[in-house]
């Protein structure tokens, strides 16, 4: 049951097909080139696209705009405290400002750092400072069909493997990314949090929590993991972070904002040392590259992402999605991730050969049957390795209801019925970094 109503909208519109096929072919065969007003139903991500409450645009506009020592700071590192156990916060403009300041203080060039799976921008910062981002996914995670839960996990088995190749002095990281975005969205459980955080003692390596969407991650462990059935979600979501040294924070996800970030940590000297860094690159500690009103708006979504019934509502609509796309008979990974759910292109194209971007078709033949936009998140994005092409439908936050995702359902259904007019794509220009080429790479129709 919905435990929310629209109080603003947006108008969206379907363009005719003709407009869609120029739409695509101006944007290079790309998605994230289209214009969002060309987009009807628009799943490219949940990255700060949702809808916030009105309890969040109350709190707009009490944002202190101090350049120092703003009030609106002290409410958002209260938050962090409270709901996540942290003294020290740095904001910072988003995500990846998190990341460039934490792992600009921690990496040296020649280090190692290990993550259940980096996501593109984590990887592209690791890469950054020198070092080698090595992905530790579970073997589960490698079965599409599996209904296994936590298939999120770090596998530690193949982390000790990475320390007897570059051994231990060469990991001052271990990350855990929850939920595991680049693995569809998979939650890690929290026996595998407290297991990575021993591997990570144990190597004498700072442990790091990549918490997009610890709220998300904290439901799926309270539905799905013996012994805490009666713990809120508050309490899990808190348990979490007991055994992390720091954390890079996506306010855009599970701080229910549409821009923010932060890093967190225990550590006195890495807190003193990532402020110096945030001054450089995103802005004076108390406001990182933030007006007071978002850092306001974002210390209340980060205690709202663990109030129930948010985070339940949100879960189980993207199941909802999922349970909807099985029966038109598409191929869905299971089980279903916490914010997205991800379709199995090998499986749609079988006949598109994997250098030929089957992933990347699926994407430009949803936007053709039906205006709907998702992202690939399979060899086109993850350039060199071997994961299986996968197509993401992320759900903005409180924004769709049940007619979109019926009509979701229906494209995706009009594409499997199509699925043998359509051929695989070649990439006719992309940008000197290959970790990024997605975001702006043009593509074509391979011509046979
Ligand atoms: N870590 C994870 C697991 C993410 O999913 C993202 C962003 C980031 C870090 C970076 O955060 O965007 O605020 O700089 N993911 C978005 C997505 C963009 O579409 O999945 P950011």
């Amino acid at each position: 049951m919905k435990s929310y109503k629209a109080k603003m909208v947006e108008p969206i519109e379907l363009p005719s097909r003709e407009e869609r096929e120029a739409a695509l072919e101006r944007a290079g065969y790309n998605a994230f080139n289209l214009d969002a007003r060309d987009v009807y139903i628009d799943l490219l991500t949940d990255s700060g696209t949702g809808t916030m409450s009105a309890e969040q645009w109350a709190a707009m506009i009490r944002g202190d705009e101090a350049y120092a020592g703003s009030e609106s700071f002290a409410r958002l590192a209260d938050s962090v405290r409270d709901v996540m156990g942290f003294e020290h916060v740095v904001p910072t403009h988003q995500g990846r400002g998190a990341e460039n300041v934490l792992y600009g203080v921690l990496l040296e060039d020649g280090d190692v750092v290990p993550n259940n799976s980096h996501f593109d921008t984590t990887r592209a910062h690791v890469v950054n400072q020198g070092a080698e981002p090595v992905d530790c996914p579970s073997p589960a995670s490698r079965d599409p069909n599996s209904t296994e839960t936590f298939k999120g996990n770090f596998d530690i088995d193949a982390g000790y493997a990475l320390v007897e190749e570059v051994g231990a002095d060469a990991i001052p990281v271990v990350v855990l990314t929850i939920t595991n975005n680049s693995v569809a969205g998979q939650p890690v459980s929290m026996a595998n949090i407290r297991a990575t955080a021993e591997f990570a003692r144990d190597i004498d390596a700072m442990f790091v929590i990549d918490a997009c969407r610890f709220a998300e991650n904290a439901h799926f462990i309270k539905t799905n993991e013996a012994g805490y059935e009666n713990h809120s979600v508050a309490e899990i979501a808190r348990a979490q972070f007991e055994h992390a040294d720091a954390i890079t924070m996506s306010g855009k996800k599970d701080a229910l904002v549409n821009i923010g970030g932060f890093a967190a940590m225990r550590d006195e000297t890495v807190f003193e040392h990532a402020k110096q860094r945030a001054i450089l690159y995103e802005g004076f500690p108390t406001y990182g590259g933030l007006s007071g009103r978002d850092i306001e708006a974002m210390a209340v979504g980060l205690r709202e992402a663990v109030t129930p019934p948010y985070v339940t509502d949100r879960v189980e609509q993207v199941a909802e999605l999922g349970d909807l796309l099985v029966e038109a008979g598409v191929p869905v990974y299971q089980p279903t991730g916490g914010h997205a759910v991800y379709l199995d292109a090998g499986e749609v194209f079988p006949h598109v050969p994997k250098d030929e971007y089957p992933g990347q078709q699926l994407v430009c033949a949803l936007y053709l049957e039906g205006g709907v936009r998702g992202v690939e998140l399979g060899g086109f994005a993850f350039p060199g390795t071997d994961r299986p092409d996968l197509v993401r439908l992320a759900l903005p936050r409180r924004t769709y209801s049940r007619e979109h995702l019926e009509h979701v359902a229906e494209t995706a259904a009009k594409v499997m019925a199509s699925a043998g007019e359509y051929g695989g794509l070649e990439i006719v220009e992309e940008p000197p970094m290959k970790e990024l080429r997605h975001f702006s790479a043009r593509l074509e129709p391979v011509s046979n």
